[in-house]
């Protein structure tokens, strides 16, 4: 399945971004914490070059605890300023000020010293579709923020939000970058909802999605279709098994293969499977089968 997708619209949101960046002193970056890797934009580390940069690990509620761990150990290992947050339920958010106040340190270092004083400083705000881009700006700015309307030099109609006397957020939209790295990146994107599904295959992704949960969260399968799963069970034969629970049948009793791969997907997305990270970093740390948030059979991003 061919999973490349990037409509024009996408192109002109990266021109947007690129005229801008000149105002911007920071760099926040929305991840998907159940791929933290497939989910950066590669663009991204070329608009943001020279700027103070800020990784969120979203819907860290959906990935799995101690992966989300690894990741956020990871990459702090490669300077960046990291945190977990949950978008929805606001957890992490209070974090952000302190953090944005210390990796803007020099800049605010910088304008003391020429006497500049309150000059807030100026964010971008960057993700894929479907990050969860909009419910961070919501929960974050809450009530307290108002749009500020054009500033010099920024074209008409971008959406600067000043959140406080210290902090202004320019919202861009969710875009992804013209050719994947690979087939797993683009699959990964399909998995979280990134990618329109109307050019997908669904019974070819949720078989992925098969081998990947049969692999390192088998007991979350067998729980959640109330199943036992012999360990010689194929992708087939679990796909059978969720018709069977889910009674999804055509006419004539035949399996309905196409509806149930639907339904597992939705229950992957919306964690009703449980938490799950679909890919983790390759950091040289053997992984500890036994413990809970098993990770056992996940693939290790292969990066750089
Ligand atoms: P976007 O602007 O980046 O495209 O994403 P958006 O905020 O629209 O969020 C996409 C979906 O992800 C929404 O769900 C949203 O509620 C959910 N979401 C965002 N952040 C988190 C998070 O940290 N944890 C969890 N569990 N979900 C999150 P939806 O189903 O489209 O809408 P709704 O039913 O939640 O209203």
């Amino acid at each position: 399945m061919n999973y490349q997708w990037y409509p024009g619209h996408m192109t002109k949101a990266k021109r947007m971004m690129q005229e801008n960046i000149k105002l911007i002193d920071l760099v926040i970056e929305l991840v998907d914490a159940r791929i933290p890797m497939s989910s950066r934009n590669p663009d991204i580390d070329e608009l943001g070059r020279n700027k103070s940069r800020l990784l969120l690990l979203n819907k860290s509620d959906l990935a799995d605890e101690a992966a989300n761990k690894r990741w956020t150990a990871y990459f702090k290992a490669r300077g960046l300023h990291v945190l977990e947050i949950n978008a929805k339920s606001g957890q992490g958010l209070r974090a952000i000020q302190g953090i944005v106040r210390e990796a803007c340190r020099e800049k605010i270092e910088r304008d003391r010293k020429r006497g500049i004083l309150n000059r807030p400083i100026r964010a971008i705000v960057v993700g894929i579709p479907n990050v969860g881009k909009s419910t961070f700006i919501n929960s974050f700015a809450g009530k307290a923020c108002t749009k500020t309307g054009n500033k010099p030099g920024v074209t008409k109609g971008k959406q600067w939000i000043r959140l406080n006397r210290e902090l202004e957020l320019l919202d861009t939209p969710g875009i992804l970058w013209p050719k994947f790295e690979s087939r797993e990146v683009g699959r990964n994107l399909a998995l979280i909802g990134s990618i329109n599904d109307e050019i997908l295959q669904m019974t070819e992704l949720a078989g992925d999605l098969l081998g990947i949960l049969l692999a390192g969260y088998r007991p979350m399968l067998a729980e959640r279709y109330r199943t036992d799963i012999p360990e010689d069970a194929s992708v087939t034969d679990v796909l059978a098994h969720i018709c069977e629970a889910r009674k999804c049948y055509r006419k004539g009793q035949e399996p309905d293969y196409e509806k149930a791969s639907q339904l597992l997907i939705d229950d992957f997305r919306s964690g009703r499977l449980g938490r799950i990270t679909l890919e983790l970093p390759q950091d040289g740390k053997a992984q500890d089968a036994s413990s809970p948030g098993e990770t056992k059979g996940i693939e290790e991003t292969e990066h750089e």
